[in-house]
């Protein structure tokens, strides 16, 4: 079954006044329980309106969004439940670390969520190791921490609610590659200990073609496609023309392709295009 669901879901900012926008128009998704969804659109194509919707954060202008099956926009109890239910981590998330400690800032959720205090410490340790965060910084402030150390202990507040959903908005915007790389893992890693659904909304295909069992691509408020990977890649020409460059590796083989290798149009990572050209120079030789 799937986790959530949309249907006709559409949002407008302003209505009424001469800023009128429809951010999403429309939207009908279904978001399979244990995947991992990459989300990616060129900007202002309502991806942070849409995954706002999830968690009740934000209210359908029209249409519903079902959490578990269940519509909860109507419901105080269901809302705050869904809240728990439904981790969304910001762009930027460290702008959000107040606390004293790191260890209080990350302990935050799980408080609100009313557990007691031996399983809020489990968890604060747990999920700070899973970050790659060492014991001893727990009682830093968490102005004290370099940034990349501020974005996993901001990522480790919501990852110790524990939602069955993970929502990460651009999590990885404004580090050096190397920290890239790492938020990246720990997202993977978090997945596979926790078998939660997991959302990451990029810019970059690089990033999403690494990570996504399937990739959601939004253009102006609509679904442009939500598909497996290889299917998504294989309408490079399509994706560029709505401002979405292609892994490099895509366009290298595109380019190939026009000059009549006759190589198939689905390869997006590194590794499946080495075993593609393996296999073809094997046939050739
Ligand atoms: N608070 C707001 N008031 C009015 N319009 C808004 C507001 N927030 C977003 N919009 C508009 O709604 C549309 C969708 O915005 P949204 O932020 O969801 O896009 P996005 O895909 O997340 O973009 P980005 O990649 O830049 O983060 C855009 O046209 C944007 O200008
Ligand atoms: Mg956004």
């Amino acid at each position: 079954m799937s986790i959530i669901k949309t249907e006709g879901l559409t949002y407008v900012y302003g209505e009424n006044t001469p800023f009128r926008k429809v951010a999403l128009d429309n939207v009908d998704l279904e978001i399979n329980e244990g995947e991992i969804l990459g989300v990616i659109g060129h900007t202002g194509s309502g991806k942070s309106t849409l995954i706002q919707h999830f968690n009740g954060l934000m209210k359908p202008t029209s249409g519903r969004v079902l959490v578990d099956g269940e519509d909860f926009a109507a419901d105080k109890e269901k809302l705050r439940a869904v809240r728990f239910k439904v981790g969304l981590v910001f762009q930027y998330p460290e702008y959000q670390l107040f606390e004293e400690t790191v260890y209080k800032d990350i302990a935050y959720g799980p408080k609100n969520m009313k557990l007691d205090e031996q399983e809020i410490d489990r968890r604060v340790r747990e999920t700070a190791e899973l970050v790659g965060l060492d014991p001893e910084i727990l009682d830093k402030s968490p102005f004290e921490l370099s940034g990349g150390q501020k974005r996993r202990a901001a990522i480790a507040g919501v990852m110790a609610m524990e939602p069955r959903v993970l929502i990460l908005d651009e999590p990885a915007s404004g580090l050096d590659p190397q920290g890239r790389d790492r938020i990246f893992e720990i997202i993977k890693r978090y997945h596979e200990e926790k078998g939660s659904t997991v959302l990451i909304v990029s810019h970059s295909m690089e990033d999403i073609a690494r990570l996504a069992d399937r990739i959601l691509v939004m253009n102006e408020g609509k679904v442009f496609c939500c598909a497996e990977p290889p299917a998504v890649f294989s309408r490079s020409t399509e994706l560029e023309q709505i401002g979405l460059s292609v892994p490099q590796v895509t366009r290298v083989f595109n380019a190939l392709n026009e000059l009549g290798f006759g190589l198939p149009q689905d390869v997006y990572t590194v590794k499946y295009a080495e075993k593609v050209l393996r296999e073809r120079l094997e046939q050739e030789s």
